[in-house]
């Protein structure tokens, strides 16, 4: 699975935790930056990764900010991006079975590194359940 990902300032720590550990499972996302946690507006970034994925250049992306709110506003713009702000297990899981979501986005300020980075694994492994929920998606 090609994996593209992006964050601002505020959950530039989050986003290399995750990057390596995306790596060690085999995963060699793209990452888009930032590349520190200079200041950075959220837009540009979330921008990359909504075209990767909008466009077909990546299978799935993972979006990070403070909250996780604007980079979720700007991704869910982009034809055919399904972007699901997750910052619990459940909502990870069922962003996968019943949304097929092919960015997941979280919130660097709301939740710890432990809990990030077992939703992400959550919503790698959890798959689209189809049937009424693809019924549901066709309507978007
Ligand atoms: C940056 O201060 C913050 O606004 C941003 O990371 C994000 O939370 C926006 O939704």
């Amino acid at each position: 699975m090609t994996l593209v990902m992006g964050c601002d300032h505020a959950a530039f720590g989050l986003k290399e935790i995750i990057k390596a550990y995306l790596t060690e499972k085999g995963y060699a996302p793209e990452d888009v930056g930032a590349f520190s946690d200079a200041s950075v507006d959220y837009p540009q970034i979330g921008k990359q990764v909504a075209a990767h994925v909008s466009e077909g250049r990546y299978a799935r992306g993972i979006l990070l900010c403070g909250t996780g709110i604007g980079m979720s506003m700007v991704a869910n713009r982009f034809a055919h991006v399904r972007a699901a702000l997750c910052n619990d297990l459940f909502s990870a899981a069922m962003s996968r079975r019943h949304n097929d979501a092919n960015i997941l986005v979280m919130g660097g300020r709301v939740i710890g590194d432990v809990l990030a980075l077992e939703i992400v694994r959550t919503w790698l492994e959890t798959p689209f359940e189809g049937g009424r929920h693809q019924r549901r998606l066709d309507l978007f």
